[in-house]
């Protein structure tokens, strides 16, 4: 059967069809409007009322579903080049419309909060349906660039018995009574009691397990979800978020650079060539949400220029210590306008600084590299100190707009001794790691790799400026409903 899509772009013709989908709307008893998810737009189906029975008729409401059968004809109407011209029409699955009302499927403009709580309803508007075609855009386009690249995908576990960012913000997996656990002599949870034998946690990135398998393989990627117990209730992040990891033997920092800035245009480009309708139209809803802002808050170009904008321009690469320098230079640092104000060189950066080099300084994307080694995670390669002593760490993190980091990746500390030593200084428990740190002794060559935060792409793409927006089912701090 043809959904919708191709439907709308099919001739006239004389030949029955049968469609499938739910009703958006009923108009005049004449014209529905029935959207099968495969597209935005809908197909417009006209019916003679006189040829249809009155319980049909009237269970033809918002949010019904229909069957219909009919054949192509040029459309009388404008806003669509055909419509279905309907003999038959059976419905499939009611909806009452006093229940309708009190949901977002009711046709009207609902807020994002209110799609939030019927997150179970939400894919069947407009703007939902349009950022998950998107989404399902991208992760394919994400297979498509690395599979065209020789790249091997290794599925990395999601059960781990290890902390990969050395941050400790892990969830705990155990199949221990938390009423009643054994307990050591000491008095604490004896986890070798426990399922694993050990602590075990939900995974926070594949990247240290994806290393092993790059030693090997030569190119990899991991694409899973990862779980971050960080407290943040902001916009931009998510206790359950999918992240995208290659990992490539050979590379040094600028050829992860290079590898990074192509795959993202590369995904971008495929985005918008493949979902230009859901585009067009979250580039209005974009338009509609920022008529309510401050001119300030307002994304400062269209979807679409921004998008392409990026795909335009090289990524501006910029060390950690020439933007230190811009940042302390800067008019909100000297007016004090930042929250955190920027004085040292080894000061961790905020999102408020990294948006302000991407968005008012630079105003392109940005890659800051070559970070101070006591602001980053154990396992990046260590830089000779510069002539004042400074050390710093292959560190790469991608900016955008709106967005702020949305990559954050390094070339890998692959010396035996200065990896030990590092996570000595950095109480990393070897007993843990001691399988990523042996890895060390056998062929271990130069190699970097990324994590690019597959919601924040979706929220770049899409124009969404929350999160929990392009994600089915998000997962933040005090909510797990659904
Ligand atoms: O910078 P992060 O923590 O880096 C890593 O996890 C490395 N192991 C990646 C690597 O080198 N293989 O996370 C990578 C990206 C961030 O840039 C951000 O886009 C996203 O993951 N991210 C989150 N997205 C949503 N919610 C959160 N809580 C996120 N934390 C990180
Ligand atoms: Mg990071």
């Amino acid at each position: 059967m043809k959904r919708i899509a191709e439907i709308l772009q099919a001739e006239p013709s004389l030949i029955e069809m049968t469609v499938r989908g739910w009703v958006r709307s009923f108009r005049n008893d004449r014209f529905i409007a029935l959207n099968d998810g495969s597209t935005i737009n809908n197909l417009q189906c006209v019916i003679e009322p006189e040829n249809h029975a009155q319980d049909i008729l009237q269970s033809i409401n918002v949010a019904a579903a229909v069957e219909v059968k009919g054949h192509l004809v040029e459309s009388q109407g404008s806003g669509q080049r055909v419509e279905l011209q309907t003999s038959m029409v059976k419905i499939l699955a009611t909806a009452d419309p006093e229940d309708v009302k009190k949901t977002v499927l009711s046709p009207k403009r609902h807020k994002l909060d209110t799609l939030r709580e019927q997150a179970h309803l939400r894919v069947r508007t407009n703007t939902f349906g349009a950022v998950m075609r998107v989404r399902a855009a991208l992760s394919f386009a994400v297979h498509k660039y690395f599979q065209e690249q020789g790249f091997y995908q290794a599925h990395t576990p999601i059960l781990t018995g290890s902390d990969a960012e050395g941050a400790g913000e892990m969830f705990r997996v155990s199949t221990l009574d938390p009423k009643n656990p054994p307990l050591t002599e000491e008095g604490k949870v004896d986890y070798s009691k426990d399922f694993f034998e050990k602590e075990a946690n939900l995974t926070v990135s594949g990247q240290l397990e994806a290393e092993t398998y790059a030693m090997g393989l030569g190119q990899v990627y991991t694409f899973g979800p990862t779980f971050r117990a960080e407290n943040s209730n902001t916009s931009r992040h998510l206790a359950e978020f999918w992240m995208i990891e290659p990992e490539v033997a050979f590379n040094d920092l600028a050829a992860n650079m290079d590898l990074a800035e192509d795959f993202m245009k590369y995904v971008i480009d495929y985005a918008m060539k493949n979902c230009a309708d859901d585009i067009e139209f979250l580039e209005q809803r974009l338009e509609n949400e920022d008529k309510q802002k401050h001119a300030a808050e307002r994304s400062p170009m269209p979807l679409r220029d921004k998008l392409k904008f990026v795909l335009k321009n090289n990524f501006k690469r910029v060390s950690y210590t020439e933007a230190i320098d811009i940042l302390r230079n800067s008019k909100p640092n000297k007016k004090k306008k930042f929250k955190y104000p920027v004085d040292q060189w080894g000061a961790d950066l905020q999102s408020e600084h990294e948006r302000y080099l991407v968005e008012k300084h630079f105003e392109c994307p940005v890659i800051l590299f070559d970070y101070p080694a006591t602001i980053k995670a154990f396992y990046m390669r260590l830089n000779e100190a510069d002539d004042e002593g400074r050390k710093t760490v292959r560190a790469m993190d991608i900016l955008f707009p709106g967005i702020g980091e949305i990559v954050g990746g390094s070339q890998r500390e692959e010396r035996y001794d200065v990896l030990k030593q590092k996570m000595h200084d950095m109480n990393i428990p070897e007993e843990e790691l001691w399988w990523y740190l042996e890895m060390r002794k056998f062929g271990s060559v130069v190699h970097s790799g990324f994590g690019l935060g597959f919601e924040r792409l979706v929220m770049f793409v899409t124009g969404m400026t929350n999160i929990r927006d392009v994600i089915p089912y998000p997962r933040t701090p005090g909510n797990a409903e659904f």
